[in-house]
């Protein structure tokens, strides 16, 4: 082979990436370039987002990223051997990274760079598009940039899907002095982990959002709330945030625009409660994760009394593409009233775990075959969570069911943030009815009696039920006690809770008969 001239070679630097030793390769193909005397830079890139092939390990040749995965530390001498850094032949070579089945069938828009930049590399941010967003915004006044998120039809990614432009057309009207925008990066849903990967593959698309946020709606303040559990996610922020600021996109004058917008990292209590964006606010405040009563709403009364915005990390990370592509782009990618794209995060019991972003309109059917391959035990899919875990379980008979947030809301299920937990035949689905109450007992707030007491009383029916007492009678009882907990809830967690318990009442009933 004649002599590398530093070539790059990518080595996700991921939470996950690295939870399966993506560390210990970089340092491998460091050590085994320096032993051979091979020059090549090590580029820290966040993941594609293909997991169950992590660590995926990518050489650039010819212009082209070529993929090697799942790489251990003991395959780097051998990788080298087969001279990858020129392409090589190897039995772990994928190919060319873009042309992977499972990344060309998709349509990213949010993650465009994720996996692709070096995370903290502002020039590679700017090289690949970054920015170029907010330069637009801020040709415009803070309405246009308001109806620019309006006209995209972007809803909000964190669950409720409520249409982005209009809660920020609230803000935008409300009269105060201080306003603040804050992002919900708490992503406690089961299987999600989209929210992450962007704050540790690609932060600056989420600082740009919260920027455009800011001149949108005149907030000079925004907060990125994020779970405890991502210290990675934390970090990288932080020091994203400083990039940003020393190059002069924050702080007093964003991009010498004379207008102002300055951004903190804040560590999350650790409570699923304090995902749901009032408790946030609270806890954010200092206090204890308690939802608040609403009205008033977050947008007229939010943080520290003030009009604030808040949204997900993706539906403030979708903003920068709709500013630089415009509205109508990110709008004709969808269908009916959902636009736009989704991330799904394909979890569970899944060949293919990993991150999907397509366009809404694909089946669940597509997802979890297409790209997830089928179950990762090669058994049948029995069940799929969809929307965390007060999503329904959704039945095979609904696989065909479209990503779009109506679609779903008429078979009685919901997107949510699009985590998809997946199940093989072997689920005891009572024992999945179980759980949806006994999560709800334990991450309860307490504030209201519906929640508070009906889910630890929902335990107790289904177990009255699962051991044959009187089951006909508690059945009745359990569905009783699921109205009353929609009916009489404050908020969504114990208001929705009864979702996955009905899915399994009405389409696994035989699995909620009394155990053997
Ligand atoms: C119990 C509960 C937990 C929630 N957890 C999250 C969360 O972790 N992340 C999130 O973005 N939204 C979460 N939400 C939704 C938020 O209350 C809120 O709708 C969202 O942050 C608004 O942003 P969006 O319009 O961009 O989706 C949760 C809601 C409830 C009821
Ligand atoms: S539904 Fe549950 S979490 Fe929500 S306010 Fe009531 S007690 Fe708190």
């Amino acid at each position: 082979m004649t002599k590398a001239s530093a070539v790059r070679v990518f080595v996700p630097s991921d939470t996950t990436a690295r939870s399966l030793g993506a560390d210990g390769v970089a340092a491998a193909i460091a050590r085994e370039a320096g032993t051979r005397g091979l020059p090549l830079t090590v580029v820290r890139n966040g993941s594609r987002g293909l997991y169950w092939l992590e660590p995926m390990i990518e050489v650039e040749v010819g212009g082209k990223r070529l993929a090697y995965g799942p790489i251990e530390a003991k395959d780097v001498p051998g990788l080298f051997d087969k001279e990858f850094l020129a392409g090589g032949k190897h039995a772990k070579a994928l190919g060319v990274t873009d042309e992977l089945p499972y990344l060309s069938a998709q349509s990213r828009l949010t993650m465009a760079r994720v996996g692709l930049v070096d995370p903290l590399s502002l020039e590679d941010y700017r090289a690949h598009g970054g920015y170029r967003g907010l330069a637009n915004a801020l040709k415009l006044s803070g309405a246009d940039i308001v109806k620019a998120v309006t006209d995209s039809g972007l809803r909000g990614r964190g669950g409720a899907a409520f249409p982005t432009g209009i809660k920020w057309n609230t803000v935008l009207n409300a009269e105060a002095r201080q306003k603040y925008v804050v992002c919900n990066a708490d992503e406690g849903d089961s299987g999600t982990f989209a929210d992450r990967m962007i704050m540790e593959s690609d932060p600056f698309v989420l600082i740009e959002g919260m920027t455009i946020a800011g001149l949108a709606v005149g907030a000079t303040q925004g907060y990125i709330y994020v779970r405890s559990e991502y210290p990675q996610a934390i970090r990288t922020l932080r020091a994203a945030i400083e990039a940003a600021r020393q190059a002069g996109f924050l702080g007093a004058s964003v991009a010498g625009s004379g207008k102002a917008f300055e951004l903190e990292v804040r560590e999350a209590a650790g409570a699923y409660i304090c995902g749901e964006e009032t408790s946030l606010l609270e806890s954010l405040e200092g206090k204890r994760g308690m939802v608040r009563f609403r009205p008033p709403l977050p947008a007229i009364k939010g943080l520290f009394g003030q009009p604030t915005i808040v949204n997900n990390v993706i539906s403030l990370a979708s903003v920068p593409i709709v500013l630089d592509q415009g509205a109508e782009h990110y709008k004709n990618f969808g269908t009916g009233r959902s636009r736009g794209t989704l991330t799904i995060q394909l979890a569970g019991n899944i060949k293919q775990g990993g991150l999907v972003e397509v366009a809404f309109g694909k089946t669940l059917r597509e997802l979890l075959y297409d790209f997830g391959g089928g179950s990762a035990t090669g058994r049948p899919i029995r069940a799929v969570q969809a929307g965390g875990p007060l999503g329904a379980y959704v039945h095979p008979s609904q696989f065909d069911t479209p990503l779009d947030y109506e679609a779903f809301a008429k078979i009685g299920a919901m997107i949510g943030h699009g985590g998809l937990v997946v199940f093989d035949d072997t689920v005891d689905m009572g024992e999945q009815a179980r759980f949806a109450m006994e999560f709800c007992a334990i991450e309860s707030c307490g504030k209201c009696t519906p929640c508070r007491i009906g889910a630890v009383r929902g335990v107790e029916v289904i177990d009255r039920i699962r051991s044959g007492q009187e089951s006909d009678a508690n059945l009745a009882l359990l569905r009783e006690l699921c109205g009353t907990m929609i009916d009489g809830s404050l908020c969504a967690l114990g208001g929705m809770a009864p979702f996955p318990v009905m899915s399994v009442l009405n389409h696994f009933p035989e699995d909620l008969r009394p155990r053997q």
